[in-house]
């Protein structure tokens, strides 16, 4: 059953309405901003796929048609039908010519309007705030980033597979863990990284990922920081690192050109430079943590060698360079308790960060795998693991134990990288941050 009224055509979609010029359609949506003159009134309507300018002319509609389109209140919900005209000067180059129009519903003054607003008032209307031009681009965004993930693997025979979210056990560190109670089975943890059930996967499957929500109880209130997050986890058999930066920088490059192939609308929208991201090819600089301490040395940028790097760190190495930089070989104290060690510099771990430019911080982490028992049993009680929680992950050790790794990508610090902007909190719908769970 069609929710248009009797006699108002099939509805287009904004987006495909050049393909409809000449034609009488109807529009389903939203009332954007509307401005009036004389005879004329200038509704701007969104409905989800873009925005379009349609025009009510008192000569062409029913005077109770006009004043209605006059007195429309942003965020109305309406219908439309009326005549789709090229016009070069219209958002999209096409115009409607309104011929009828009929009110969905319509409610007081909608709580943001075009006048700036703060964050902490935006996010608090979150639910409100995505219907924004802006807000919806970044959203086409990330849709986009998430397809070409997929793609990716996909054409490259990974097999997606599903990690859990409760977990019995910490994979990166015990300090940042969501607890919870399991019924009888004690303690349970919202997962921090799917890595450790791939790798279990890898050695069923060869090539897998997964690409879900992951959590960390993160203290830290910065731009690049949140609660809740989404990373995709590749990981592969018989890989070592050179291989891993490889498959890293190939998926990177990949992710870019697919996005500014398919979202040239949205950059324009979010008035993104993207030729910063057409510089975006493989390969990438290749930078080992001491070649980037002596960059940082060079530089005069605070920094003791053991330490990992924070933001002014990142963002100082990243300047140097034009497109990602992949930062290798980290001191293995600064790293997880499942990297393999550098068998050249046994202080070093086999890993790597892929920092991404324009002070994006590190959108991926990664590396080789210990593969070997002994050593793993030594970093569990090392790290004061429960040698219990990780009896399965030993055993992958014990059955066929091969050279394996690979990385984790953040999908909202990649989704604001390319969108150019600030703060990752606008790149998922409803962001979770320290002070922040509502909406
Ligand atoms: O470097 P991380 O902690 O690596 C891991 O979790 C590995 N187990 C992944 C693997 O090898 N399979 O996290 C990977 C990425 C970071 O580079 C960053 O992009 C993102 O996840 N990330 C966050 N994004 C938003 N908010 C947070 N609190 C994040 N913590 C990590
Ligand atoms: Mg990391």
């Amino acid at each position: 059953m069609s929710v248009l009224p009797e006699g108002f055509p099939p509805a287009a979609r904004i987006k495909d309405l050049k393909a409809r010029v000449g034609q009488e359609v109807s529009l389903q949506g939203w009332l954007y901003n509307m401005r009036s003159k004389g005879k004329l009134a200038f509704l701007l309507v969104r409905d989800g796929s873009g925005i379009c300018q349609c025009v009510a002319f008192s000569g062409d509609v029913p005077p109770e048609v006009f004043e209605r389109a006059k007195s429309l209140t942003q965020e109305t919900a309406l219908v439309l039908r009326g005549a789709a005209r090229a016009d070069e000067r219209a958002p999209g180059g096409v115009e409607i010519g309104i011929k009828d129009l009929r009110v969905v519903q319509q409610g007081p003054e909608f709580p943001i309007g075009p006048k700036e607003h703060g964050p902490d008032f935006l996010l608090g209307n979150r639910h409100l705030w995505l219907r924004s031009r802006k807000q919806a681009a970044i959203a086409r965004v990330r849709h986009q980033v998430k397809r070409a993930i997929q793609d990716f693997f996909d054409e490259d025979g990974f097999v997606q597979v599903d990690a859990p979210i409760f977990t019995p056990s910490a994979c990166e560190g015990t300090t940042n863990l969501f607890e919870l109670d399991y019924f009888d089975e004690g303690k349970a943890y919202l997962t921090q990284s799917g890595q450790l059930y791939m790798e279990a996967a890898a050695m069923a499957l060869g090539r897998v990922y997964c690409f879900g929500p992951t959590f960390r109880a993160e203290r830290s209130k910065t731009r690049r920081h949140l609660t809740e997050f989404w990373m995709v986890e590749p990981e592969v058999a018989y890989l070592d690192l050179d291989g891993i930066m490889a498959l890293a920088e190939r998926f990177v490059g990949r992710i870019v050109a697919q996005c500014l192939d398919r979202c040239r609308e949205d950059f324009k929208e979010l008035e993104r430079d993207t030729s910063k991201l057409e510089k975006v090819v493989p390969p990438f600089p290749r930078v080992s943590y001491d070649d980037a301490a002596a960059i940082l040395k060079r530089k005069g940028v605070e920094f003791t060698w053991g330490d990992d790097f924070g933001a002014p760190q990142e963002t100082a190495i990243s300047e140097e360079f034009d497109r990602p930089v992949m930062v290798h070989r980290y001191p293995a104290d600064v790293k997880a308790f499942y990297m393999k060690r550098d068998p050249a510099d046994p202080r070093l771990a086999l890993c790597v960060d892929v920092i991404a430019p324009e002070g994006c911080g590190e959108i991926i982490g990664g590396g080789q795998r210990a593969d070997d028992l002994a050593y793993l049993e030594g970093q569990i009680a090392k790290h004061n693991l429960p040698k219990a929680a990780f009896e399965w992950y030993l055993d992958l050790r014990r059955y066929g134990s091969v050279p394996h790794g690979g990385f984790g990508l953040g999908l909202e610090r990649t989704t604001a990288w390319l969108c150019g902007i600030e703060h990752i909190r606008e790149t998922i719908a409803f962001p979770r941050m320290l002070y922040r769970i509502y909406p």
